[in-house]
């Protein structure tokens, strides 16, 4: 069976937990912009109730909070809350796991994820949930990438092998879906939500910066758990690395997909 969150749980090495919170303030450097856009489009608003789910270093929820205000509510919802500040003000942080805990019904105006739902297999059942916790009228949005264009680009060797390698092997391991982006509007809109919209954004992954590192640093991690014989023979993984950290690595991130639609009013 596949244990879908095990990718994701970071051990008590400080020098592991620490590389992950940099790795998540970094996505948070990289797609918080996207993300208030894409919030403000939805027309998050004082008083609100919002809930974040998978909210990693805690920065949209802290967005979320500024603007709900004093009389709004935020739930701040992770398997691991190590990379967060704790509960404060309308922020509640909320361990669980999304996968087999239920995030609750019709409660909030607002139900976001961010990066999650493609790395999870149950992801169609997430989506029913993060649905089931929204009231009557309230918004769901969902950003994911999608690699159909990134594997249309010609990404220099040996990262195009370290990237393709261990994309597969997380598809295979751990459920990671790399075509989910390009299935939201499609999901949103056959489970019957409204006003469904789409949009995919691509950036310049510049080596050694923030807009590649988010990535980078992920891979990097990974091999430190990789036994070698999952790369072709020869194959030296931290050359790739090191490649893509070179100021003269450029290519095209993956799509950044945000969908957003509405549960219906009874
Ligand atoms: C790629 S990070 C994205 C973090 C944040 N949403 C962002 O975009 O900056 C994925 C997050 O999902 C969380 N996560 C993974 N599996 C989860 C689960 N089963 N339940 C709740 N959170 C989960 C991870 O702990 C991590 O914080």
């Amino acid at each position: 069976m596949v244990d879908e969150s095990a990718s994701y749980r970071i051990n008590e090495d400080p020098d592991q937990v620490r590389r992950e919170q940099d790795r998540l303030r970094m996505l948070s450097r990289v797609a918080d912009g996207r993300t208030h856009r894409a919030l403000t489009e939805v027309g998050i608003a004082p008083a609100w109730h919002c809930c974040d789910i998978g909210s990693g270093a805690g920065t949209v929820a802290a967005w979320m909070a500024v603007q709900v205000g004093s009389s709004g509510r935020v739930v701040s919802l992770d398997v691991d809350t190590r990379f967060q500040p704790p509960s404060s003000g309308v922020i509640e942080v909320r361990t669980a796991d999304v996968t087999r805990d239920a995030i609750g019904t019709e409660l909030f105006d607002l139900v976001h994820a961010r990066a999650v739902l493609q790395h999870l297999a149950q992801r169609e059942a997430i989506l029913d949930k993060m649905i089931a916790a929204a009231k009557p009228g309230g918004w769901i949005v969902v950003n994911d990438v999608d690699w159909i264009q990134y594997d249309a680009q010609p990404v220099p060797e040996p990262f195009a092998t370290l990237s393709r390698v261990l994309r597969e092997l997380s598809s295979s391991q751990h459920g990671y879906d790399g075509t989910w982006g390009r299935m939201l509007v499609d999901a949103f809109t056959t489970r019957g939500l409204r006003e469904v919209n789409g949009r995919g954004e691509v950036w310049t992954m510049r080596g050694g910066t923030d807009s590649a590192e988010w990535y980078v640093s992920a891979l990097d991690r990974a091999l430190a758990v990789l036994p070698a014989e999952v790369f072709p023979a020869g194959f030296d993984p931290h050359a790739a690395i090191a490649q893509a950290r070179e100021p003269a690595f450029a290519i095209l991130s993956p799509i950044s997909i945000t969908a957003w639609g509405r549960k219906p009013e009874r």
